[in-house]
């Protein structure tokens, strides 16, 4: 008996599972925690396309089947599963390598993304909770604003449940980036595919610094004012949208797409590929702030390094001594509020 017992398990072991790419891409189950939202639901999709996927997860409180069962059709490699409501939650994230949380409000005009606080702080903060009891181990890739809060809040709901790991949690500032290197390659009339912007700092405001003195390819046609405009115009992409939107909410596919790049970045990493690097807003010592963002490289474990700053125009060194008191506030709130209740 017993060995037929391990020639069937053997032999289940061989016999492909559905949906199973190839022998060399090992099985990553990812979920995302408001998936039936504007992000959520590209995100879904691009994530359904990431052959790196074996097992979609799609959690919301409202709406996930009708977007599971749409997206599962397309015919690629993972298994997708919608999940609704908090007592799927445990199922929904068991097992998860990569859980990106694209849930709660978005802006409307006139509003900062401080003013989202009340709401998502909660959110977040009960999301985390679970995500420390059933998948302590995951990466998690937070979108949530304000992201100078959430992280800090999840670092501290981590904390308490004895499961933090600093290398693997990730505030997603890769939108930052995307519309840097769009901006850029407008301005510097080159081909946006080659493009490389890092951008520094946070996710709010001023506290978004994107480093336009080592972009490359180089360009030698940008004036200072044009640097400044370019900055300028990264630092309020976000309510370029926002107003643009006059009332519909945030960036949605732009942010689907920047989470999708940022996640498999998190997965090649993770199946070690080795020179990963992007830019996101993590636990820090490269500055005075416990968090912040700069290009990190990502591995087996999440971060492998967070790597400096690298040479600062002096331009960029006002802007970064400028965003230092309101990322700390920011900062400092999210602590307060999850050691508060
Ligand atoms: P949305 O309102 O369209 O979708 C949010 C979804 O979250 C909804 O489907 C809602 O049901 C769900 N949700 C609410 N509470 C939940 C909970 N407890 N558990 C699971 N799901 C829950 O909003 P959106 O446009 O998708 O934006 C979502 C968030 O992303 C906002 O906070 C927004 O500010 C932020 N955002 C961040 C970036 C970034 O660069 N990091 C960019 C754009 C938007
Ligand atoms: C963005 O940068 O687009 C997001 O943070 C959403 C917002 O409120 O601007």
């Amino acid at each position: 008996l017993r060995s037929i017992q391990s020639s069937l398990r053997r032999s289940k072991n061989l016999l492909p599972r559905r949906g199973y790419s190839s022998d060399s891409t090992p099985e990553r189950k990812v979920a995302v925690l408001g998936a039936a939202g504007g992000i959520g639901q590209p995100l879904a999709l691009l994530m359904k396309l990431n052959p790196l996927v074996s097992n979609l997860a799609l959690y919301d409180i409202a709406g996930t089947p009708g977007v599971a069962a749409d997206v599962s059709h397309v015919n690629t490699r993972s298994e997708v599963t919608g999940y609704m409501g908090e007592d799927q939650l445990v199922k929904a994230l068991e097992g998860c390598d990569v859980v990106i949380i694209p849930a709660g409000v978005p802006r409307k005009p006139g509003m900062t993304r401080d003013d989202l606080f009340n709401i998502n702080a909660g959110i977040v903060k009960s999301l985390c909770t679970a995500i420390a009891k059933y998948c302590p181990h995951a990466l998690v890739n937070m979108i949530s604003n304000p992201v100078n809060s959430t992280v800090p809040i999840a670092a501290e709901v981590f904390k308490k449940a004895g499961t933090y790991d600093e290398n693997k949690l990730f505030g997603v500032t890769m939108l930052d980036v995307v519309r840097a290197k769009t901006f850029y390659a407008g301005k510097a009339n080159v081909p946006v595919e080659g493009v490389n912007v890092p951008v520094v700092g946070g996710h709010a405001g001023i506290t978004i610094l994107p480093l336009f003195s080592q972009a490359t390819p180089k360009a030698n046609n940008l004036s200072d004012e044009d640097i400044t405009a370019l900055t300028k115009r990264t630092q309020d992409g976000g309510t370029e949208v926002v107003e643009a939107k006059a009332g519909k909410g945030s960036a949605t596919l732009s942010m689907a797409y920047a989470g999708a790049m940022f996640a498999d970045a998190c997965l090649k990493g993770l199946n070690g590929v080795p020179d990963v690097v992007e830019c996101s807003f993590v636990q820090s010592s490269i500055t005075e702030l416990p968090f912040f963002a700069s290009k990190v490289r990502l591995g087996k474990n999440g971060v492998e390094e967070v790597l400096g700053l690298g040479p600062l125009s002096d331009y960029e060194k006002q802007g970064l001594e400028s965003l230092k008191p309101e990322l700390k506030s920011s900062i400092e709130k999210g602590i307060m509020f999850a050691n508060q209740s």
